[in-house]
């Protein structure tokens, strides 16, 4: 709380502090208010308005066609939520590859219309020139490394990342050029724990692991695979709290036998 007994709002500032003092950042995406509103409430310390949104709520084999007016929606519908924990918005796929000004223009069409707190885009060294600019207009950047989505068809596989040592160098170098052009944070996705480790260890940002191991500084999960709601996608990485797909089944089925039998809506559920 703060001195006026308001929530105390989780800032890249506070995320930072948390990785000098050794406590772990728990990080969960979210793309609406229902949802959103129950994780800030439970405590999370940052909702990602990911675009794995074009896996999970829109149903695309990739997140390559979500478009920025549809990260807009979801992440106007999460800030709605949040009174507590930091909301960070990835730029999606198309709005800032190659070119830093349209790069800038895309965070600040996140911020400005949606209130978030921050922003990801995935990438490195290539990226960097964005970065900076983005940076330089005051809205703070989390960059992605080791397994990037945006870029599934270059590399045709979904494998763990860096296993090879030049590619753990590169990544490693890449990890360095993202920290100095003033990201405030980073996420490796799917890459060898020691790796995730070194990389945490070097770097003075917090560095927030998906598949990275437990050597890293948080840990983000997707909430749709978190809860169990996807059901085919179960990678050695995925700690599932709930199968919430088998018991919304279940409930569903309820529901739709006491329609049909009549039990629903009985004399105390009518007017
Ligand atoms: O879009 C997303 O859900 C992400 C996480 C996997 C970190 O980028």
């Amino acid at each position: 709380m703060s001195i006026h007994g308001e929530i105390k709002r989780v800032t890249s500032h506070t995320l930072q502090s948390m990785k000098d003092k050794g406590e772990k950042i728990s990080m969960l995406t979210a793309y609406d208010y229902s949802m959103a509103k129950i994780l800030d409430d439970a405590g999370i310390d940052v909702l990602l308005v990911g675009d794995s949104a074009s896996n999970v709520m829109a149903g695309h084999e990739t997140t390559l066609p979500i478009t920025l007016d549809q990260m807009i929606y979801h992440a106007q519908s999460v800030i709605r939520a949040c009174q507590r924990c930091l909301v960070i918005v990835d730029l999606p796929f198309g709005t800032y590859q190659g070119n830093s000004k349209e790069a800038l223009n895309s965070a600040i069409r996140i911020m400005k219309e949606t209130g978030a707190h921050a922003i990801k885009l995935e990438g490195g060294e290539e990226v960097s020139e964005s970065i900076k600019r983005i940076v330089g207009a005051g809205v703070p950047v989390m960059g992605h490394l080791g397994l990037t989505p945006q870029s599934i068809y270059k590399f045709g596989t979904y494998s763990v990342r860096a296993k090879e040592e030049e590619e753990a160098e590169i990544l490693m170098h890449n990890a360095r050029v993202l920290q100095d052009a003033g990201c405030f944070s980073l996420v490796l996705e799917k890459i060898p724990a020691t790796l995730g480790g070194e990389v945490a260890k070097e770097l003075r940002i917090p560095v927030i692991g998906i598949g990275a191991g437990m050597h890293v500084d948080g840990q983000v999960l997707v909430m749709h695979d978190m809860l169990g709601i996807t059901k085919n996608f179960s990678p050695r990485f995925l700690r599932r709290y709930l199968n919430l797909y088998d018991e919304i089944t279940e409930a569903t089925k309820s529901y739709i036998r006491d329609v049909k039998s009549k039990d629903f809506p009985n004399e105390k559920e009518q007017y």
